[in-house]
């Protein structure tokens, strides 16, 4: 049975995504300083590894990482509603920037709302 990593274009698909998103990332004046100034190499391959696994690729992030727990991984970051816009402008702006189905747009859309959302561990 073929997966949403395999429909969407597999690794290739997560690699281009996860490079727009970082581009922009490293010149967002709310969330560059978030981010580990000497390691943006070793963060791209993290979030790609994990959308890969989470989209039905292979497990690679659980082999180097182990379990995802991605909302503890993100207690010492101060996530609130203004980090949390910032991070899914970024990543809106890289999906938009990729050739896809709509269909499967929009389940990636929705999961991508969907866990910013729960990464938010800041009132206000
Ligand atoms: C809501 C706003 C978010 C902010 C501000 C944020 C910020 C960060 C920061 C600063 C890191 C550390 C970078 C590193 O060295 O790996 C990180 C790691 C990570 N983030 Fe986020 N993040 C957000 C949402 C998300 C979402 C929605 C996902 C998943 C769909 C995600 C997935 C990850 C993953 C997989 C890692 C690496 C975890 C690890 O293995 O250590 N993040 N995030």
């Amino acid at each position: 049975m073929s997966t949403f990593y395999d429909e969407i274009g597999g690794e290739e698909f997560f690699v281009e995504l996860v490079s727009g998103f970082y581009a922009r990332v490293e010149t967002n004046p709310i969330l560059r300083p978030m981010y580990p100034e000497s390691d943006m190499k070793g963060a791209a391959w993290r979030l790609q590894k994990f959308l890969e696994q989470y989209w039905g690729g292979p497990g690679t992030y659980s082999e180097e990482r182990g379990h995802p727990r991605l909302r503890m991984r993100h207690a010492g970051f101060e996530i609130d509603t203004t980090a949390r816009d910032a991070w899914l402008a970024c990543m809106m702006a890289a999906i938009d920037d990729m050739d896809v189905e709509e269909v499967l747009r929009n389940q990636l859309v929705s999961y991508v709302e969907m866990a910013a959302h729960s990464m938010v561990n800041r009132p206000q």
